[in-house]
């Protein structure tokens, strides 16, 4: 079923452990689970997002006891890690499931009697290798090296009665369903990795209890109250029993639309799930969809390497940028999406990081905003104006030659956009990756080259003037509908300066028929020019990378060290203060396009008919000495000046003053008495000179 025709959404997390500490990976599945939610929200569809904690079993047991205290008081302290990460993320979750919840836990024993009445679950004697920290029973032939295979842990040999749920059963049945839905288990190499695992084996029955004796944290079997259930019989319950006591009741939510989950625990989804529900007659979800991996700077996270991601960490350290908490939030989610295709492994560097909020957010997003604000505010006194009907007068030539309207042009994008469904497509097939391309080029990049081209601060005709703007602003309305789902304060962000008050969400959810182009009626708005929604960061030339060291290996290494703490020093240097004001800043790039000179002034005389105006000759060690007119005539006599060495901002485009081309500018400094005193160097420096 396309997404189209869907009326409802249900969309799931994995449900994490709740022994670990979150991290970017967990927030990865949980930020595309979001985007989902919130891009089918926004086309009008009842929504159901489930996340939660993974709360039975041994580990948690074991780390209540280190800490004195009990299981669920254990897991209820941990589980608000997740919780206050999910709102630090801007995580949209309609519920948050415990697999403590007496109302899942009543779910699970209900399924469970279920199949033990249609006698699908077994009592049999099992002689088998256990791993303990994994939970798991290995067959002989599974070991490797006569340990765990999961985690390379020893493994005991244990002899026990426990209860079968009959999975081998359902193997024919399920290569056919994935043979028949090939949208099931996506993206297509997982598919057919599931596939070859249950073509090329047989698949035996599953263990899904474990006696009390050995673990007691843990659901107890209702035909059975010596036994408590497997921890991922009980945990894959999760999505089923969810919406049973945590969702709204008038929606059939099941099946789920899309299971979101990290290929680490593939096997479990696509297989266990899938036979249990067969066995249990329910439908199957719609989607699982097992994304990548996320190293960090090349290397697998780990705690004992040290290089676990706190995604509160990265967004506090882009709020010391000058950026907004909750745009720092929106570039961390853009940047994990926008990376690396959904599905395929991915590096994680802060650098990285960095270079893509330049690029795409500042540059981009951010400069289309505030030129065409500016340019509402200078031509149109701030006001959205109304698109007039006229004949488009302007002519601007595509690369093929095909003729350009500005006005045309973008509404025609927009029109587009909706029509031949290509980014609804990416959705569907939670191709966020593609999507976002797609609409940087299609969009956001193409409305600023068209602005580049059509150059409307030189348009005279106002009928012109005023649909060009109207479409600008018309063209950032959709565009922050279009990336809401990714970057939802930022898209708020930009209808409140474009002098929309209304909440993104809630208005796209009564008509989201707003995404067409002239669907809301912004002419007549006043527009709410705010601070720069990205500032530039200011990235660190990489010391080290950039440093040819050689010598024996001790002077290597000792450089090197020594280059490390620079740079380190270097990055700190760069970081301005979080509460650092930074709507008068400028970035080191905009500064370096000023050029600045010494130069000698080698004649000086008035200017006829002003007593303000110098005409100077000055030596910039070029061809020949330039002429700048400076305007400080009533401060300095041409005689005072001669000889001196000034400073020159050489790259000034020429100008006109009283007749005379200055090229250049002089540089002089005024303090509040009106005292001018002109610029020089401290010590004597030859003409020409850089000035950095
Ligand atoms: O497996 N890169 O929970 P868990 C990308 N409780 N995603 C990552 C990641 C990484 N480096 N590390 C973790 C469990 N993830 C079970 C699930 S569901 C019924 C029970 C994400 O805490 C990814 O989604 O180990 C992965 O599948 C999940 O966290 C594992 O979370």
């Amino acid at each position: 079923m396309s997404s189209q025709e869907l009326r409802k959404f249900y969309v799931t997390t994995p449900i994490y452990y709740v022994n670990d500490i979150p991290h970017i990976g967990h927030a990865y599945t949980t930020i595309a689970a979001d985007i989902l939610a919130r891009y089918h929200r926004g086309r009008g569809r009842e929504v159901f997002f489930l996340t939660g904690t993974d709360e039975h079993g041994q580990k948690v047991q074991k780390a209540a006891e280190a800490r004195g205290l009990s299981p669920k008081e254990h897991a209820s302290l941990m589980a608000e890690n997740f919780k206050n990460l999910w709102k630090t993320l801007n995580i949209s979750n309609d519920a948050f499931i415990r697999t403590t919840d007496p109302g899942h836990k009543k779910a699970v024993r209900e399924l469970l009697q279920k199949l033990w009445d249609d006698k699908l679950i077994e009592k049999r004697s099992y002689e088998g290798w256990y791993c303990t920290p994994d939970e798991r029973f290995w067959t002989e032939k599974d070991l490797v090296e006569g340990r765990c295979p999961d985690c390379g842990r020893e493994v005991e040999k244990i002899e026990e009665q426990n209860f079968f749920f009959l999975m081998s059963r359902f193997q024919g049945r399920l290569i056919e369903y994935i043979e028949k839905n090939p949208s099931y288990i996506q993206p297509d190499t997982r598919k057919n990795e599931v596939l070859g695992f249950l073509k090329n084996q047989t698949l035996g029955d599953l263990c899904i209890s474990r006696p009390k004796k050995r673990l007691s944290w843990g659901i107890p079997l209702p035909f059975d109250e010596e036994f408590v259930t497997y921890v991922w019989f009980d945990a894959l319950v999760n999505y089923y029993s969810g919406p049973g006591y945590l969702a709204p009741a008038e929606v059939d939510w099941w099946p789920a639309d899309a299971h979101l989950i990290g290929k680490d625990i593939l096997t479990t989804h696509a297989v266990y799930w899938s036979t249990m529900l067969m066995a249990l007659g329910l439908p199957l979800p719609r989607t699982i969809f097992a994304h990548g991996w996320w190293t960090i700077e090349g290397k697998k996270m780990s705690k004992s390497v040290g290089n676990v991601v706190d995604p509160a960490k990265v967004c506090h350290k882009l709020e010391g940028y000058g950026i907004k908490r909750e745009h720092a939030v929106d570039a961390f989610r853009y940047f994990l999406m926008r990376e690396i295709p959904f599905g395929h492994d991915g590096d994680f560097s802060e650098s990285a990081l960095d270079q893509r909020v330049n690029t795409d957010l500042a540059n981009d997003l951010g400069n289309l905003l505030s030129r065409t604000l500016t340019m509402i505010e200078k031509y149109r006194e701030g006001t959205i104006p109304q698109p007039i009907s006229i004949k488009f007068r302007k002519n601007i030539y595509s690369e093929s030659g095909q003729q350009l309207t500005l006005e045309g042009d973008v509404k025609e994008t927009f029109l587009n956009l909706e029509k031949d469904q290509v980014f609804e497509n990416h959705y569907a097939h939670l191709n966020f990756f593609a999507a976002l391309n797609y609409f940087w080029e299609i969009a956001v990049k193409w409305v600023n080259k068209c602005i580049e081209d059509s150059a409307p601060w030189k348009e005279k005709d106002q009928a012109t003037l005023s649909n060009v703007l109207y479409a600008l602003a018309e063209s950032l309305r959709l565009i922050a509908i279009y990336i809401y789902p990714v970057m939802p304060s930022t898209a708020q962000e930009i209808w409140n300066q474009l002098g929309i008050e209304q909440d993104i969400e809630k208005e796209l959810r009564s008509n989201p028929k707003l995404i067409e182009w002239g669907e809301y009626p912004i002419p007549g708005i006043k527009v709410n020019k705010g601070n720069a929604l990205f500032p530039r960061i200011v990235l660190a030339p990489p010391l080290i990378a950039k440093t040819k060291i050689s010598g024996t290996p001790e002077i290597k290494q000792k450089e090197t060290r020594k280059l490390q703490e620079e740079s380190k020093k270097q990055e700190e240097a760069v970081q301005p203060a979080a509460e650092q004001k930074t709507e008068n800043l400028i970035g080191i790039e905009d500064f370096a396009k000023v050029e600045l000179k010494t130069g000698k002034v080698l004649k000086a005389e008035p200017v006829k008919g002003s007593n303000k105006l110098l005409r100077l000759e000055v030596d910039l060690a070029e061809e020949g000495p330039r002429q700048v007119i400076a305007g400080i005539g009533k401060q300095y006599s041409p005689e005072e000046l001669e000889g001196k060495t000034v400073i020159i901002v050489a790259n000034l485009k020429p100008a006109k003053l009283m007749g005379l081309e200055s090229r250049g500018m002089l540089l002089a400094a005024t303090d509040s008495e009106g005292t001018l005193s002109v610029l020089t160097t401290e010590k004597a420096v030859l003409a020409g000179a850089k000035i950095k």
